[in-house]
This record gives structure tokens, C-alpha cells and sequence, in this order.
């Protein structure tokens, strides 16, 4: 956290476009962690406010509804009850969801607009635009693809390549096409409002400077874009489907404002705003979101995945110092990819698991405690079905679940189903509660300090804890042998399974619920947005003693189900044929042949890694040092979004030893290190088991 000091938290997730259902790979990005913070925020009797909604604008969604011959509403009318409904079924605690196709955010936007208009903070420019002769449209972001500029893949979209992650704009595309009719777009004249990125730069450095406690993920995209100098970015389009430009803003400019609208990536931040405002209604206080929103005790977290960076920490704070007034992020702890079985996720073919499917075979906890464990914080990480098993199996159900099931158990047959007295404490005794007394503390700043994975595994530590102390103290010799040890034994277990359940509340909801149920404990706050009273306990309290001698437990239940191999076997086949429905993973073509010469002139030896680190201000290379048996070489290698630099230390590679040197970055790469890519764009080194320098033939 920023040495500042704060009276209240608004948290936000991006709100999800609204042309698909939710993934589990949103879920991993941007919604569970956000939900944990603010669920320990709540229980912790802190002042936070959780907004999010539908982002219902922007060209791919009038691209998916053009594709099924239906209108943009269609569409968003479609998914936002899902997506709504399946982030409520998963516990995604939101005081507010709303949509940007409301009139609330659509004349927030415009005024914002005005405002930032009648500063004049925006540049107007007369350019020439792609054009779509056949639908007589002008061809915006996603409606050009063609070959990327820098990278050559042949399916890039004109805002974004998806292969090197180039930001795009659709007149760098080559050998342009139109995704609407394939026509070959002409170039048009079209005026658009742009906002001035690079007047920004001086004070948004100054602003980042500010947070180097941001995740290293998230400066090192904002570094690299302060290094490539920031520039003016439009923020009008001329489609038919958006937030349309204010009338007074085209008059004063001059500019016909019939069909141009704002472009999605300035309205959809300020749905943050919007959203804000409506919850605010809802608690009949119109004015409260502008607490929220413009004092200066107001905290701002933004929870995005990585794709997300620079709207959040560079154009949406730049569009808030400009409109001035407004709080910007102090966080913006985004997260990095999930991968499925070990593959990219990909909705297009089919290689997703769907919430709204999951939850037809499972409770939600269960793949909210296993993504929780392995989110990806800092690098891209994987979801596999077996490993899903395995964490339910082995750690819910055999640790918690039974640590839970044992005192219970013990408490019903021995106590009369009701909390024994606690006398003379052995030191044992003492040890178990004097460590539970530090886990608030502990799982509590881990929570603060957007460590989740770290935060879920001391969870389970307090499991484990309960479990050691219980097989330690052996109540099942004691009930007979020493009584009152045994009643000491069952009384602190009992204790534990109550800490337990408020320790567990941000990243297993309804069992914590459940769990409660089980020992009849009232008055814990919820960490749903409901009135909480100051007299209700709270975090900091679980870690005492929360059950009174001679308390009523409930009646058991079962807290965690283990999953049978048949139903991942299940899963797995679902996410297969899933995938084979869908179209065929592209292969890469095969180049045009050679003759023998052309290869015998390649010079590929083995080597052997000897180093690797990052390039300063590249979000692609790695600098290697490789060991060629006779030499070592300084190699660049494109591979920094796939390894880890310590990974590749020590790996045997193939290089082409005879390339030619090449400056990068201002540093020399004597040669290119070997890659397999597959067709999901996984890159893995080709090695070789023969000695440093040894010749591929
Ligand atoms: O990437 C996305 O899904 C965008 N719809 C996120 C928008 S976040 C915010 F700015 F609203
Ligand atoms: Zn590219």
C-alpha cells in the first residue's frame, strides 16, 4: 500500500464485454481475487464499495452480432443475465452490477467527454480511415485484419495482433481486409477526437513513481510504454454502436457528429463511475458515489488481468487528471493468464471451462478454493482437471473437512453436542491458541497486500494446525484417561473450527456459511455487502476464542464432497469435444521449398544456457549467454512472455550459429536460440542431449 493512509476502499473488476459467457480464466484475473480482498476488507468492518457491470459497446460485439444476423442489443441482452447471474452464483460479492448500455453511464460518459472537451484536452484530427466500399462503413479496430507489421501473423485484427500483442491501429494492418465483407478497404477522410497521451507523460511517470509497490508485472508493461513514449490515442469511432458523441462538442468542433461514438476504451472506465453513481441511488444517497470517487481518503483499486494494464494505469488515469477532481488507482494488482491442461485458453476453439457449466456439476467453493491456489500472481498458470481433484480431495475434504468432522464428531458423542469447559492448560493447549491468535495478522496482510495464493495456503495452515493439535493430544486415549484434558482438547478444536470459519470466508464463501451453521455461530459480519453492526465479531476477533463453555453446536453436515475419477474424466471429455467441435486449430503453413545449398549455408550447433535475464524495457526479450563449446555467445531471444529466466538456465538449446549479428534494444545478439512453437502459440526449446558446439546435421 502507498504510505497513505485511507478512510474508505472502491474496489472494481473490469467489467467483462458482454459477447460471451464468464470463463474461468476471467475468474482467475479479475473477479476472485478482487472478491477475496474485498470479502477480508468487509470482515475486517472496513468501508469498501465493490462495483462492476456489463461493457456493452465496442466493435466486438457488433462484429458477434453481425456474425449471427442479429443487433448488437440482441447480443448484450443475451449475455448480461448470464454473466450476472453466474458471477452471483459464484459469490462475486459486487454492492453493485450494472451496464454500460444504461442511460445513467451513457450521459456520465457524455459529460465527461464535454467536460474533458470544453477544457480542450482533446486534439481533433482530419485523417484518412479505412474504408469498406461493399458495407459502406468505415472500418474501426476489430473490422480490419490482416498481416501484423511487426510480427507478420497473417490474422491480426486492427487494434491488436494476437500473436506478438502489438497494439495495432487498422492503417498499420498489411494486406488489409474488411472482417465485414472481405472487401479491400479504400482509404476515406474522417475527422475523430483524440486524446493527447503524450502531454501526460511527465506527470503520469511522476504518478507511477509514486508505486513501486505495484506488482512487477504491472510496471514492467507501464515502463515499457513510457520507454516507447506515449501517444495520441482516438477516442471516437465511427460505427454505429456506442456512446454517441455529445451534440455541443461536434458543434463547437464543427464536425458532423452522425455516427461517431466513443471509443469503448474511454467510456468503459468511466462505467466504474457509472456504476458508482447507481449503487449510490439504490442506498438512497444520490451524491455518495462522489465520496467514493473525488476525496481525497478515498482509495481506488482496480482488479484487471494483464491485457487490461495500460487502460487502467496510463489512459484512464490520464482522462481523470485531465477531467481533475477525481481520485486515481492507487492498485492495479493485475493478474497474468490461465492456462487449461497446459494450453492457452481459447473461447473461439472451445478450450474453456464455462462457469455456467461448471456449476451444473460442482459447488462453486471448490473452484474458487483451487483457482485460489493457483492464481496467476506473476506469471501465466495452469488449471488442470486432475489437479482440481487433488485439491479438493486432499486438501478440503482430508484436511479442513476432516479436522471440522473430527471435533465435531468428538464434541457429540463426549459433550453432549455442546462446547466443553477449558481448565488448566497444558502447554500444548497453550501453543495451539497462541498460534491462532497470530493468523489475523497473518492471512490478514496477505489479504491486504493482494497475496492471495499465500493468503489461501495460511488458510489451510489453521486446518492443519487443528489437525496436528488434535492427533497430538490423543482425545480418544484422554476421554478415559484424563477427562478434563480431553474436554481442554475438544474446547480449543471447536475454537479452531470457528476461527476457521471467518479465516475461510473470502475464498470459501458458502462453506465458511456452512461451517457456522454446523457450530451454531452467530454474529460474525458477512462479507457480503449487508449492514454489518460495530458489535458483531470481526476479523481481528477469530483469532480468540469465539464459542462460549456449554454453546449449542448445530448439526453436522458433510463440508466437502470428494470428486471421483469418473467425474473428471467427465470434465475432461467435455473440454475435448468442446474443442473438436470447434474449428480445427490452424496449423502454420510450411515456407516455400528450398534446395539442399540453402540449408547446408545454416550453421545449427548445440549450446548450453548459462544465463538469462530480462532486457531492461522490453516486455519480449530475455538476454541469454550460451556456451557453444568453442565460444559463448550473447543471444536475444523473444521468449520473455513464455519463461521464466531462471528456467532456462542450464537448458541445452539448438542455435544457428552463422546468423548474422543483430542489434536489439541497443544490444548485440550473436545468433538465435531454437524455438518449437505449437499451434496454441506455446513455445518450448529444441534441445539436444550432445556437448556444447557439437554440429546439427
Ligand atoms: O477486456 C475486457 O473485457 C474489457 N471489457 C474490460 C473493460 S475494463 C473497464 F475499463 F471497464
Ligand atoms: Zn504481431
Amino acid at each position: 500500500m502507498s504510505s497513505k493512509s485511507f478512510k474508505r476502499t472502491l474496489v472494481t473488476s473490469a467489467l467483462p464485454y458482454t459477447n460471451g459467457p464468464i470463463h474461468i480464466g476471467h475468474l482467475a484475473g479479475a473477479y476472485l481475487p478482487a472478491d477475496m480482498h474485498v470479502r477480508y476488507l468487509r470482515l475486517s468492518g472496513q468501508d469498501v464499495v465493490y462495483v462492476c457491470g456489463s461493457d456493452e459497446f465496442g466493435v466486438a460485439i457488433l462484429i458477434q452480432a453481425m456474425q449471427n444476423g442479429i443487433t448488437a442489443r440482441d447480443v448484450i441482452d443475451r449475455y448480461h443475465p448470464l454473466i450476472r447471474d453466474s458471477f452471483a452464483a459464484f459469490g462475486i460479492s459486487f454492492d453493485h452490477y450494472s451496464r454500460t448500455s444504461k442511460e445513467v453511464h451513457i450521459k456520465t460518459s457524455q459529460e465527461f467527454f464535454q467536460h474533458l472537451a470544453d477544457k480542450n484536452e482533446f486534439v481533433l484530427k482530419r485523417e484518412e480511415h479505412l474504408y469498406d466500399p461493399v458495407a459502406q462503413v468505415f472500418l474501426a479496430d476489430r473490422f480490419v485484419c490482416g498481416e501484423c507489421p511487426y510480427c507478420g501473423y497473417e490474422h491480426a485484427y486492427g487494434d491488436q495482433c494476437e500473436r506478438c500483442g502489438a497494439s495495432l491501429s487498422p492503417t498499420e494492418i498489411k494486406n488489409p481486409r474488411s472482417t465485414l465483407t472481405d472487401a479491400v478497404p479504400e482509404l476515406r477522410e474522417t475527422t475523430h477526437w483524440y486524446l493527447p497521451l503524450g502531454k501526460w507523460q511527465t506527470q503520469l511517470e511522476q504518478y507511477i513513481a509514486q508505486h513501486p509497490e505495484w506488482k512487477p508485472n504491472v510496471l514492467g508493461q507501464i515502463g515499457a510504454w513510457f520507454s516507447d513514449g506515449l501517444r495520441d490515442r482516438a477516442i471516437t469511432r465511427d460505427v454505429p454502436w456506442g456512446v454517441a458523441v455529445p451534440q455541443k462538442a461536434a458543434d463547437v468542433a464543427g464536425v458532423n457528429a452522425e455516427g461517431k461514438v466513443i471509443y469503448v476504451w474511454f467510456d468503459a472506465p468511466i462505467g466504474y463511475i457509472s456504476s458508482t453513481k447507481e449503487w449510490a441511488a439504490s442506498q438512497g444517497d444520490p451524491d455518495l458515489w462522489k465520496l467514493y470517487w473525488q476525496d481525497d481518503e478515498s482509495r481506488l483499486i482496480h482488479f484487471i488481468g494483464k491485457d487490461n494494464i495500460v487502460f487502467h494505469t496510463l489512459m484512464f488515469p490520464a482522462m481523470l487528471m485531465a477531467h481533475g477532481g477525481y481520485v486515481v488507482p492507487d492498485q492495479v494488482p493485475a493478474n497474468e493468464f490461465l492456462n487449461i491442461e497446459g494450453a492457452k485458453l481459447s473461447t473461439s476453439r472451445g478450450w474453456a471451462v464455462w462457469l455456467h457449466e461448471y456449476l451444473e456439476d460442482f459447488p462453486p467453493d471448490l473452484l474458487r478454493y483451487s483457482l485460489a491456489t493457483i492464481l496467476p500472481e506473476s506469471k501465466d498458470s495452469d488449471f488442470n482437471w486432475y489437479e482440481f481433484q487433488a485439491k479438493v480431495n486432499s486438501e478440503l475434504a482430508d484436511i479442513l473437512g476432516n479436522f471440522v468432522h473430527r471435533a465435531l464428531t468428538f464434541a457429540e458423542r463426549e459433550f453432549d453436542n455442546k462446547v466443553p469447559p477449558l481448565s488448566a492448560l497444558s502447554e500444548a493447549d497453550q501453543a495451539a491458541l497462541d498460534e491462532l491468535a497470530e493468523f489475523p495478522h497473518k492471512i490478514g496482510d496477505a489479504y491486504q497486500q493482494f497475496r492471495f495464493r499465500e493468503a489461501v495456503r495460511m488458510t489451510m495452515n489453521v486446518a492443519r494446525l487443528g489437525n496436528k493439535y488434535f492427533n497430538d493430544q490423543t482425545p480418544w486415549i484422554t476421554r478415559k484417561s484424563d477427562p478434563s484434558q480431553c474436554a481442554n482438547t475438544i474446547h480449543i478444536s471447536l475454537q479452531i473450527c470457528a476461527a476457521l470459519s471467518v479465516f475461510m470466508d473470502p475464498v470459501l464463501p458458502f462453506s465458511a456459511e456452512k461451517l457456522r451453521r454446523m457450530i451454531g455461530l452467530d454474529g460474525v459480519r458477512s462479507s457480503t455487502p449487508s449492514r454489518n453492526s460495530s458489535d458483531m465479531i470481526d476479523w481481528n476477533q477469530a483469532g480468540t476464542p469465539l464459542l462460549p463453555v456449554g454453546h449449542a453446536l448445530g448439526s453436522r453436515e458433510i463440508l466437502f464432497h470428494k470428486i471421483t475419477d469418473d467425474q473428471i474424466q467427465i470434465q475432461m471429455a467435455k473440454l475435448n469435444t468442446s474443442s473438436s467441435e470447434q474449428e480445427p486449430i490452424p496449423y502454420a503453413e510450411t515456407k516455400p521449398e528450398i534446395v539442399y545449398d540453402d540449408f547446408a549455408k545454416m550453421d545449427f550447433r548445440t549450446g548450453k544456457i548459462l544465463s538469462a535475464e530480462p532486457v531492461p524495457k522490453s516486455k519480449r526479450l530475455l538476454k541469454l549467454e550460451v556456451d557453444l563449446g568453442f565460444e559463448t555467445r550473447q543471444i536475444l531471444a523473444g521468449v520473455a512472455e513464455h519463461f521464466q529466466p531462471k528456467e532456462m538456465v542450464g537448458r541445452s538449446v539448438v542455435v544457428v550459429a552463422n546468423l548474422a549479428p543483430r542489434k536489439m534494444m541497443g544490444l548485440e545478439s550473436q545468433g538465435m536460440v531454437l524455438m518449437a512453437e505449437d499451434p496454441l502459440g506455446n513455445l518450448s526449446l529444441v534441445s539436444s542431449e550432445s556437448d556444447p558446439g557439437s554440429v546439427v546435421c
